[in-house]
């Protein structure tokens, strides 16, 4: 039993790593004439923006391949919020170049954030890629395609303040048809110094609350069980029916002008009401925008999940500011407090943190632990400063925290978090808590896996349960990424 919980362990703390992860598309057969690999690296705005390409593809005339060599039209949807996301990406190239010498028909395509960080490089310079596409030009991709088919350049880089892709109904690729991600905005307006988003992304963009309800509503229709909202910021979602301009918004409301406007609480309320079954996620809250009336939002209804992940970055004022995070120490704490006031101890709470930030001084690292031990985090992503070309940080500051300090630092978070873990998933044991089955456990055929609300991953043993229904489990052991636990009635 211990060995088997050891390994389960190491496979859950690696797929939450959604960051450094990689997710390729499946087989899929419906008829169609050509083949389309996709694979896709980043966050799961990233692994959503590749089922909105999947998509406009199949419309297109293409099936998905889980085998590369197989493909037509090869797609990585690349990353590039640290640099060890873009050297990952370069490698993959090098080995789908070596196939293309021997297939020269076949179209490699660069999608996502390092297509839009490198524009025609990947084409002119690099000569390693036939079609670049950044995030907001992917109904573009067809006649992109074709183009290079021709032995043309094909690059499409535009950012626009518009496209939300909100009438493309995503192809599920990776699918466990419980669980699925929505995006309801897209783009980042934060300029947090050491990132990467704001100039791969674009400018900040809500979509049309109608159209996330109707993907909702048809997700829930097909049985998926779980839908988790996506942006950069969702604390910071705003439409209006009148018209969807984040600029105007925001003067009519200076002005004191009356503008109706839905805002992200509203949001979440519209989704939760579709049907008690539904159960509700979101990611990412920003600390400066979460508010109080989001997390009463989260109390009334029983079906959005007592999760939030609200990633502090650091736990150093100064740092923050110099990382132009918008908000203090006190203030995250002051947030966190009102999140255990309102939804109480069992809310779970992640975070994200970086280590070695330019100029973080050990007294400052410091302020990171106590501030971990203050909120008790259930989870963390964890990395060292990575700085990227052209954002604040790169201009600004000299990138001076040794690697070998970076990683030091980064060691002694990890360790603080898994103690914190252990000890946030030993207060479940001998509670009975709600879980959705999202499959069989990745170990054992005989056992099931799902999520309880707080978003931890729960074990126990298969009987009769199938994926998608709430089973009631009392949770018996744990270890530091894991629940186990057995079915009660
Ligand atoms: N919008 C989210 C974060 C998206 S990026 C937010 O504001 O919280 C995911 C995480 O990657 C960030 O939270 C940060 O912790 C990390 N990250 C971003 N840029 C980085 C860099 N240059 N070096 C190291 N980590 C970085
Ligand atoms: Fe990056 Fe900050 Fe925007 Fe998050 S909020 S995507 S960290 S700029
Ligand atoms: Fe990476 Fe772009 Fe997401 S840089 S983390 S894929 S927004």
């Amino acid at each position: 039993m211990e060995k088997i919980i050891q390994d389960i362990d190491i496979l859950d703390r690696n797929s939450q790593e959604a960051m450094e992860t990689v997710k390729t598309s499946k087989e899929e057969n419906t008829g169609q004439k050509k083949k389309l690999y996709i694979e896709s690296y980043g966050c799961q705005m990233n692994f959503a923006d590749s089922e909105v390409v999947t998509s406009i593809m199949k419309d297109n005339g293409y099936d998905t391949t889980s085998d590369f060599e197989t493909a037509d039209v090869v797609f990585l949807n690349t990353c590039s919020i640290r640099e060890k996301a873009e050297q990952t990406v370069r490698k993959r190239l090098s080995q789908f170049n070596k196939v293309k010498k021997e297939k020269p028909e076949m179209t490699i395509g660069v999608l996502g954030c390092m297509a839009e960080r490198l524009k025609d490089k990947l084409l002119e310079e690099e000569k390693i890629v036939d079609v670049v596409v950044g995030p907001d030009a992917y109904r573009d991709l067809p006649k992109l395609v074709e183009t290079a088919e021709d032995g043309l350049k094909a690059v499409n880089t535009f950012l626009s303040r518009e496209e939300t892709y909100a009438d493309i109904s995503p192809v599920r690729l990776n699918s466990n048809g419980v669980t699925a991600f929505v995006s309801i905005m897209r783009g980042c307006d934060n300029m947090c110094s050491f990132c990467v988003v704001p100039f791969t992304r674009g400018r900040e963009r809500s979509r049309d609350p109608h159209s996330i309800i109707n993907e909702a509503q048809e997700l829930f229709d097909q049985g998926y069980r779980e839908v988790t909202l996506l942006g950069q910021n969702v604390d910071s979602y705003k439409w209006s029916e009148d018209e969807n301009n984040k600029a105007w918004l925001e003067k009519k409301e200076k002005k004191g002008e009356e503008v109706q406007v839905i805002n992200f609480a509203n949001l979440l309320e519209m989704v939760a009401k579709i049907s008690p079954d539904l159960r509700v996620r979101f990611s990412t809250s920003h600390p400066k925008d979460i508010t109080d009336e989001v997390l009463h939002t989260m109390k009334r209804y029983e079906n959005i999940c007592k999760y939030i992940h609200l990633p502090a970055q650091s736990g150093n004022s100064r740092v923050l500011d110099m990382m132009n995070r918008t908000y203090t120490r006190e203030w995250y704490i002051n947030r966190v407090d009102a999140i255990r006031d309102i939804l109480g101890q069992e809310c779970g709470i992640s975070s994200d943190m970086i280590a070695g930030f330019c100029t973080e001084t050990e007294d400052e690292h410091q302020d990171t632990l106590t501030l971990m031990d203050y909120v008790r985090y259930d989870f963390s992503y964890m990395f060292f400063y990575s700085e990227r070309p052209g954002t604040l940080a790169a201009k600004k500051f000299e990138d001076d925290i040794p690697l070998d300090v970076k990683k030091k630092r980064l060691q002694e978070i990890i360790n603080k978090q898994q103690a914190l873990s252990l000890e946030r998933n030993k207060l479940d044991i001998g509670q009975v808590q709600r879980v959705l089955i999202e499959g069989r456990s990745k170990r054992s055929d005989e056992q099931l896996q799902g999520r309880n609300s707080a978003n931890k991953v729960v074990i126990f043993s298969r009987e009769n349960y199938q994926k998608g229904q709430y089973v009631n489990v009392l949770i018996e052991e744990c270890t530091t990424a894991t629940l186990f636990g057995k079915v009660v009635s």
